[in-house]
Order: C-alpha cells, then structure tokens, then sequence
C-alpha cells in the first residue's frame, strides 16, 4: 500500500458493469494512512475501528443489502438505480460476490462501506472504481479513502497501470475525495441520461508498478 496522498475523480455510463474474478482477502487498517489526530480515542467516528476486507462469495448477502442501501440513501451518486438492482435474482448477486472485486468496510459488526472495480472493455491496462458508498454514521473518517486505497492496491496487484472513476459534476464530497488522493480529471465528460442535465467526468490516478 502506498502512503504518500493521491487525488482525483470518477466516471459514468448506463447502469455499470461490475467486478470481475478476484483476488485473495485482503485486511487492513483503515486508520493507518491518517494524521494521528484523526483516530482520536473519544472519537465515536474513530476509523480504527475499521476494518475493510475483500467480499468473497460468501459475503454475496452482505454485498447485496450494502449495495441496496447505497443506491436506496444516495440515488444521485450512482448511475444504476434501487429498482434495478433489488430485481437482480441472487445469482447476480453471488456472481458479483465471487468475483472478488468488491471491498468492504466494517465498523464493530455493521458494514459501513463499499467499493468496487473491474476491468472495462478494451482497457486492459486499467481498472475502474466504481459503487464508492459510505454511510452516512461512519462519513468524514477516512472510510473512503481506505476504501479507495484497496482498490489502488488490488488494482496493482493485478498489474493496472492505471485507475480510473467516474465523479458526477456535483457531487462534490466525492470529487474532492478523489482529488485529494491524487486523481486528476482526464476531460472526459459523459452526459447522464435521461436528461443531460447533469453529466459526470472521469479522473484517473497512474498506478505504481506492483513489484
Ligand atoms: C463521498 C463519500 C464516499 C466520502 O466518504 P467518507 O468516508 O466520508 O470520506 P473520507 O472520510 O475518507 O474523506 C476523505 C476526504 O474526502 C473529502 N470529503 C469527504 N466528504 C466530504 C464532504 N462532505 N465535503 C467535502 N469534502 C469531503 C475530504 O477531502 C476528506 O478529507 P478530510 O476529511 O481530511 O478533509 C461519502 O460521502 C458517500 O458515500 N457519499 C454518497 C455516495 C457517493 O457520493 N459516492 C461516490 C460516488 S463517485
């Protein structure tokens, strides 16, 4: 993992293609990239608490409710919508689940957190965040950014050279998220149907090699 800051931003399209096969379970802190001062003892937000792992298939109902919650508390940040996922059958959801793509933070028992990637076509040398959520309980404690940190560590593990995401333009807790870990907007910008009213840019973030 790296430790120095990264920024950025995200990405979009129609509702997203999700993770592919993945890799072994992965723990770690979520507190040890932040200032001391952010894990206060008294704090009850204190993200050393955390602990984000890597969803394997037998995670497929706790990918499936956290996935549900995000899209059913922040519809605007996520191109794919509550209706279309809560009709996925459970397959859809084990697939997902098994292809060891997704991340997840835990607080004490409750997941508090989700993040995942995948490969998009004709991009072989990259990888795509996507599904960033955190509950609004754990915000503002370095979730996401831990969150953010598996991935660029997976991604390099997988031999990425790059990652990218997708930010809706107004979404700006997430864009300033990205950018302070160092993703910087390529210019791509897509149109968010169905109105085009709002439209989201993709940021991408270099990866280092992974040896
Ligand atoms: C955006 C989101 C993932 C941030 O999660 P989080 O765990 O609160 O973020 P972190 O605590 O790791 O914050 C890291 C940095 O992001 C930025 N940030 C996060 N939330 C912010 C906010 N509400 N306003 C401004 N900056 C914010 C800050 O720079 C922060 O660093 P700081 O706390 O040292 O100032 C969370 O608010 C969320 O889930 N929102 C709804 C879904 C969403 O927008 N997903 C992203 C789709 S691209």
């Amino acid at each position: 993992m790296r430790a120095g800051p990264r920024r950025g931003r995200r990405r979009n399209l129609p509702p997203r293609p999700h993770p592919l096969p993945g890799g072994p379970v992965q723990h770690l802190r979520a507190a040890r990239r932040r200032p001391p001062a952010r894990a206060a003892p008294a704090d009850p937000g204190d993200v050393t608490a955390v602990t984000v792992r890597r969803v394997g298939g037998e995670d497929w109902c706790t990918l499936k409710a956290v996935r549900l919650r995000a899209l059913a508390a922040d519809p605007a940040a996520f191109t794919s919508t509550l209706a279309r996922e809560e009709a996925f059958t459970d397959a859809v959801w084990q697939e997902r689940a098994v292809a060891g793509r997704s991340f997840v933070a835990c607080r004490a028992d409750a997941v508090v957190g989700l993040v995942s990637y995948y490969a998009e076509d004709g991009r072989p040398r990259e990888r795509q965040l996507v599904s960033m959520w955190v509950a609004p309980e754990a915000r503002r404690s370095g979730v996401a950014r831990a969150l953010v940190e598996a991935v660029l560590d997976a991604a390099a593990a997988e031999g990425a050279e790059r990652l990218t995401l997708f930010v809706v333009h107004d979404n700006e807790a997430a864009r300033r998220l990205y950018e302070q870990l160092g993703f910087v907007a390529t210019g791509e910008v897509q149109e968010l149907p169905p109105d085009a009213l709002r439209s989201e840019a993709r940021y991408a973030l270099p990866l280092p090699s992974a040896t």
